[in-house]
């Protein structure tokens, strides 16, 4: 196993959508391994294949140092959800936005369909920060990160934020 790079905005590869995956071999499980590791590593609660520079449908979600231990490791390929209902708000955060927080409105429950690690078809009904946790992971195969549901003005506050830190950081 390797803890991989993750990908930071504005890095291309997180706004584009994610292409489906055709066969889970073993490629496919050792880049599972490694998004959980570095998921763990980084302490997050979910990884996107796109945020390791991987522009496949592949997510890892493990919600459960903020749940309790009783919370599964998800790993979920081409996932999509097949049914919502209500609606919760939270704030997030991101791997590869660091230091943005935002509160994103999201379903209460969905229902996720997709591969797990072995290639079978699984479908699972989950809720509330699981739920929020698969919601977002799914947005980065869509190429949607958190900026993008955030207001206009903190997206550009943010934007603005790290342009000067990068002028910075180019200058010093
Ligand atoms: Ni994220």
């Amino acid at each position: 196993m390797a803890i991989l790079e993750i990908r930071k905005y504005p890095d291309e590869v997180l706004e584009k959508k994610a292409e489906p995956v055709e066969a889970v071999d073993e490629a496919l499980q050792r880049l599972m391994d490694d998004m959980v590791e570095t998921m763990y590593a980084a302490s997050g609660v979910g990884l996107a294949a796109p945020q390791v520079g991987v522009s496949k449908r592949l997510i890892v979600v493990d919600v459960s140092h903020l749940e309790g231990e009783t919370a599964p490791l998800v790993v979920l390929v081409n996932p999509e959800i097949i049914e919502s209902h209500g609606s919760i708000k939270t704030e997030e955060g991101c791997l590869s936005l660091p230091e943005f927080l935002t509160t994103v409105e999201r379903a209460e429950t969905v229902t996720v369909k997709g591969l797990d690690m072995e290639g079978r078809e699984t479908t699972m009904p989950v809720e509330g920060l699981l739920a929020v946790a698969l919601q977002h992971e799914i947005d980065h195969l869509d190429g949607t990160l958190i900026l993008d549901r955030a207001s206009f003005l903190k997206r550009e506050f943010y934007k603005k934020q790290l342009r000067k830190n990068l002028a910075k950081a180019r200058a010093g």
